[in-house]
Order: C-alpha cells, then sequence, then structure tokens
C-alpha cells in the first residue's frame, strides 16, 4: 500500500530429477489415506502476481542433491515461489489478512494511537471484513512488546461451556460426531471481545469507542469483497447449504437451527441467495448493532441484554452457551515464554497455546543441532528438521493442555539440555517412523484463524493470532447479532488417538472439561536483539502455526534473508502423525526425492500457513510488513 510496496515472485531453476510423478501421485494419496484436512482452495491464482519488482531470494550454494539412478526423462520443475505483498516506512507499520482492516489499523497510528490502539480496532475491524477467520465469536492470543523492553501476553481463549463433558462428542458406538465441528455445539465461550478490551485497559492510550467505531463504519457502510473472501464465501455457503439440508431431514428438525442457518446464509448472499462475490459491496448491520453495544460498553458481550439473547439463541438451536459461561468469561494476563536465541531474544506464548513451546523447542533443536550451519535447503538440514519435529510434536500432542488443569511440564520442555536428550537417537539419514516416538515425559493421566502484527513509531509491537477454528467457525451466526460461533470445541481431543480437523492426534490431558482452554498451535512472536525490536511473527494453519513462524524467523536470524524473502519460501511441516512431511507444492522436485529416498513419506499442498509479519531492518532501521497476499491475500502497509 502507500510506502515503498513492491511485490515478487521467485522461480527455481529448473532441474531435472526422478521419478516424482509417482511421489506426488503417492502424496495425494497418502493424503488421503491419513485425513491430512485439504487446505480450502485459495482463490488468489499465483499466476496473477505482479511481476518480479525486487532481487530473488538468495539461493543458498548448497550442492544441488545427488540425481538419482535410473533417471530417463525430465520431470518437473518446482513451481515459482508464490508473491508476497511489502510495504517499508519509518513510523509505523501493519499487516494483516485484508486491506480496509489494515487501512483501519493505519489511520489509528496515523492520529497518534499507539500498536495496541491500532491492534485493537484491527482486530474489531477484520471481525467485520475478515468472517472467515475473524469475528468477535472467537478467541486468541496477543504477544505486546513495549519500547522499553518489557512484554506482556493476553489469553482470551475460548473455555469449553459449563454443560461441556468429556465424551460430549462420541456417538454410542465411539465414534466421533460432526457437532464437534459444525452448528452450536462445536462452539466454545468467545474470549475476543474480552482480550480486546483487557489489551484496551492495559496498554491502550485512546478511547474504547474510538477503536470500535471504525468496524461499526464498516458494518454499516459496507466494504468491497475481494477475490480471497469471495472464494471462502462461496464454499462456506456451499458448507452451509449442505448442513442445513442434514438439520432439515432430521426425523425432528430443530426449528431455531433451521431458521439461524437460514439467518447465517443471508448474511453472505444477495437476496435471490446467489452468494456475494468479488467487486460487491457487503454490509453487516446485524453486527454494526452488536458492536455498538460493545463501544458503549466492552462488557455487553458477557453481562447485560446482549450476553443473555445469546445465550437464549444458542440454547434454542441446541447449543450449551448460558448466560452464567458468558459471565464468568475472563481473559488472563500470563507471563510470556522468553528465550535466547543466539543472541536475539525471543517473546511467545505459553499455553493453554502449544505454539510457543514448539516453537521454543525448534529453536532449541537448531541450537543442539546445529542447523543453522547448514545450508537452508540442503537435504541435511531439512531431515534434521523433520526429525526434531517429529519429537517436538509427539510432546505437543501429549503433554500439553491448559495449566489450570493440567501440569505442564513446563521447565522440562523448555530446557536446551532435554531437547539434547530427546534428539540423541535422531539418525542422520534415515527417517525414524512416528510409531517409535513417543512423548519424552511421561504423564499421570488427567484429565481457519488470522494473525497480524502492527509496529508504532516508538517501536511498541503488537503480534496477534486469533480464530474462529474453521472457516467460518461452526457455520451458523448467533441470529439477530451477526456474531459467528467458533468451532473451536475441536481442539481439545474429542478421543484419544482420533485425529482433529488438522490431523492432530492428541493425548487425554486435553480432554474436555468444563471451563478449560482448549490448547491451541496459535504462536504470536516477537523478536528483540540488543534490546531493540527485531521481528513480529505469526501464522494461521492449525498444527503448521509454529513451523510456519519458526521458519521465518529462522531464515531471517540465521540466513540473512529480509522477511519478505522469508515468508515467500516455501514451507515445509512435521507433525508427528501423519507421519510425513506436509511441505508445499514448490519445495524442489530433487529435494523432495531425496528425502524420500531417507525414508519419509511427503505430501504436498498448495500452500502452508498465511503469515502477515513486520521487520525492523537490522541496517537502516525501516519498519519492512509483508503480508502473505500469494498464498491468501491480505495487505502490507508503512509510512
Ligand atoms: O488454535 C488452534 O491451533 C487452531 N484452532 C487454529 C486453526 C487455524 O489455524 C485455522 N486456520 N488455518
Amino acid at each position: 500500500m502507500v510506502g515503498a510496496m513492491r511485490s515478487f515472485s521467485v522461480s527455481p531453476t529448473a532441474r531435472s530429477v526422478g521419478s516424482l510423478r509417482r511421489l506426488f501421485a503417492l502424496a495425494a494419496a497418502l493424503a488421503l489415506a491419513c485425513g491430512a484436512k485439504a487446505q480450502p482452495a485459495d482463490p488468489t491464482p499465483a499466476a496473477s502476481s505482479p511481476p518480479a519488482a525486487s532481487a530473488p531470494v538468495a539461493q543458498p550454494s548448497a550442492p544441488a542433491p545427488a540425481e538419482p539412478a535410473g533417471k530417463t526423462a525430465p520431470e518437473p520443475a518446482a513451481k515459482p515461489l508464490l508473491a508476497v505483498d511489502v510495504a517499508t516506512g519509518r513510523h509505523g507499520a501493519v499487516t494483516s489478512a485484508e486491506k480496509n482492516a489494515t487501512a483501519v489499523a493505519r489511520a489509528i497510528l496515523e492520529r497518534g494511537g499507539n500498536a495496541v490502539d491500532a491492534a485493537v480496532a484491527l482486530g474489531l475491524a477484520l471481525g467485520v471484513t475478515h468472517p472467515t477467520a475473524a469475528n468477535m465469536g472467537g478467541g486468541g492470543f496477543m504477544v505486546v512488546r513495549k519500547p522499553d523492553g518489557s512484554s506482556a501476553m493476553l489469553d482470551f481463549r475460548e473455555v469449553a461451556p459449563s454443560k461441556a463433558s468429556r465424551d460430549m462428542y462420541l456417538d454410542d458406538k465411539g465414534n466421533v460426531t460432526m457437532d464437534r465441528l459444525r452448528g452450536p455445539r462445536a462452539a466454545g465461550i468467545s474470549g475476543n471481545i474480552a482480550g480486546f478490551a483487557m489489551a484496551h485497559k492495559k496498554f491502550g492510550t485512546l478511547p474504547w469507542k474510538d477503536l470500535v467505531e471504525p468496524a461499526i463504519g464498516l458494518a454499516r457502510n459496507g466494504w468491497e469483497i475481494d477475490n480471497t473472501h469471495a472464494g471462502d464465501i462461496a464454499e462456506a455457503l456451499n458448507e452451509m447449504r449442505s448442513y442445513l439440508e442434514e438439520v432439515e431431514a432430521a426425523a425432528k428438525p430443530n426449528p431455531a437451527l433451521v431458521a439461524g442457518l437460514r439467518e447465517t446464509m443471508a448474511l453472505f448472499s444477495h437476496p435471490d441467495g446467489t452468494p456475494l462475490k468479488a467487486g460487491d459491496r457487503m454490509t453487516a448491520p446485524a453486527l454494526a448493532t452488536t458492536l455498538a453495544a460493545i463501544a458503549r460498553d466492552a462488557n455487553a458481550f458477557y453481562r447485560g441484554p446482549l450476553a443473555k439473547k445469546m445465550a437464549a439463541e444458542v440454547t434454542a438451536m441446541g447449543g450449551l452457551w448460558t448466560a452464567q459461561d458468558l459471565a464468568s468469561y475472563r481473559a488472563i494476563e500470563r507471563k510470556p515464554i522468553v528465550f535466547d536465541y543466539r543472541g536475539y531474544q525471543i517473546i511467545t506464548v505459553p499455553p493453554p497455546s502449544a505454539g510457543g513451546v514448539t516453537v521454543r523447542q525448534i529453536f532449541a533443536a537448531s541450537e543442539t543441532l546445529k542447523l543453522y550451519e547448514k545450508p537452508w535447503d540442503s537435504v541435511d538440514r531439512i531431515h534434521l528438521y523433520v526429525e526434531a519435529l517429529r519429537r517436538i510434536y509427539a510432546d505437543r500432542n501429549n503433554l500439553i493442555a491448559d495449566p489450570a488443569f493440567v501440569d505442564v511440564p513446563m521447565k522440562t520442555l523448555l530446557d536446551v539440555s532435554y531437547m539434547a536428550r530427546r534428539m540423541s537417537d535422531v539418525d542422520l539419514k534415515t527417517a525414524t517412523p512416528s510409531s517409535k516416538v513417543g512423548a519424552g515425559v511421561t504423564m499421570q493421566e488427567k484429565p481457519q484463524t488470522t494473525h497480524f502484527s502492527v509496529v508504532d513509531a516508538k517501536g511498541m509491537a503488537v503480534s496477534l493470532t486469533y480464530t474462529l477454528n474453521g472457516s467460518f467457525g461452526a457455520r451458523l451466526a448467533i441470529p439477530g447479532t451477526g456474531v459467528l460461533l467458533n468451532n473451536q470445541m475441536d481442539d481439545f481431543t474429542s478421543k484419544v488417538g482420533a485425529a482433529n480437523a488438522y490431523g492432530l492426534v492428541q493425548g487425554p490431558q486435553n480432554s474436555i472439561a468444563p471451563g478449560k482452554r482448549m490448547v491451541s498451535s496459535m504462536s504470536p512472536t516477537i523478536v528483540a536483539k540488543d534490546g531493540a525490536l527485531r521481528a513480529v511473527c505469526g501464522s494461521p494453519g492449525g498444527g503448521t502455526i509454529p513451523t510456519t513462524t519458526a521458519q521465518i524467523l529462522m531464515q531471517v536470524l540465521d540466513y540473512g534473508r529480509t522477511i519478505d524473502q522469508a515468508v515467500a519460501n516455501t514451507r515445509i511441516h512435521h507433525q508427528w502423525l501423519p507421519d510425513a512431511i506436509i511441505h508445499e507444492e514448490t519445495l524442489d522436485p530433487a529435494i523432495a526425492q531425496a528425502l524420500a529416498a531417507r525414508g519419509h513419506k511427503l505430501i504436498s499442498r498448495r500452500a502452508i500457513g498465511h503469515a502477515n509479519c513486520i521487520e525492523v531492518d537490522p541496517t537502516t532501521g525501516d519498519l519492512r510488513a509483508v503480508a502473505d497476499a500469494g498464498r491468501r491475500g491480505g495487505d502490507a502497509d508503512a509510512y
């Protein structure tokens, strides 16, 4: 946007390799077999990216992986990297998933608001213009770093309703049921408004109502739908339609749920029932009224007539929310995880998100295995990185949960020497089957997201990830309010050993209990060096969130890449189960084949995550904001 903006895409050199077509066919089959959630089709075609306007990402000087024997014919080359949107400036920087929301944050910064003011206004505006992931019906985590170097973390994750119970998503045969993902029973008690209000109270400088007003204006006056959101809406309406058909086909359809679903579909449709499309102007009058009540008093979401109405509507549709659940909800300020990594200070989130522990462990593995000494694209580095992830996610899935309910062995998990022990059985050349890797600590049995970053002129930084969980959450709005229900309950362990929507196979520590926060992977992170801000980063993407965040930061901190180069680059992920490397299709086929030769299974995806990040250029001090535009749209701005 305004500022020195540019975008680029990079085409790695074509290399001919062995039979990759077979490998990708295998990967596709694996994705199905493993139940890996397909990424929603991204309507933003990479091919529409503006032409390259900057130097391409420096390719490390690693020798190309050895050519496999038996090569007979030229094979497909890696695809060009996805485009990013970059903006640089000196006074403020913002990057988010949607351009009207980015503009709201910039306007708040320009009128003298600090980064938290801008983040709160952005979070509320994005709740209007990015219904895919935001909206006040969700929850999330925020990391703040103040110019004096102090930091804080706010947890506004949803909690399970008081009527929730461990086996609430198991049918009489013990199979997990769809109501953990869809409809009124999927929703935890939302935390977003409590989180934003707490952030404003602790760190904000402008009046609360001034931060809510831009969101009200957007909801009332409308905004233009872009390609990405038009695609999201079309897909969500299809899902809502088939859900409605199922509800109506029931022996005794719940009339309140039928009406609620029809009203939800109408929010995103023309009067004739066709989906809103790119270029259409969308308004959200019910949301504007709800936001107006919140502008008068943030507590209105949790107490009083609005709260009572929401609880009654959810109950009528068959959900579990009570007015008392809303009244008891509290955002929590927690001590962030702060650790040193090769001269940098990294600040990230503690449980109930597992994201920060995972990020810390990835950096500990990097130190232990000296990953940073190996070229970024070398097969040896990727192999070791993946072996580390396999072990780290075995811990993540089996040990981490809401600390109010479970004794998470934090001291051990954050200890670099523990990681060294965990890595001691890594085979340098061969993949360890995940079936041979368990959690490193034994425990008593107890029991579509979005990230944005903001930096202000004084160097105050906010890294914030929040979510409805799935795209459009439970695919259901609370009638009359415009509030979309989240489907965050699926982040609990519905059944030990069964994968959730993100393929995560989690343990009993994360079982459902009333008032408990479901474990998350979100990892909003901030990096400082020598007492000054260096980078702000995070991403959506379920289990892939911490690996996306850590990979971007490792490229910036260890490989001298700019943040836009790091965001553009190919992402690789492993989460213990499914036992496969999940990688973007831009991965060089020669590398993919060399990894397969070491015993790794591979699953290819068009895109992983959506990282909207900012760095302070270490040489010039300029702010460089990058939106991960080629993966799922978005808009970076700086001035
Ligand atoms: O909290 C979590 O880890 C998940 N609910 C995040 C879901 C997500 O990232 C969806 N977006 N792609």
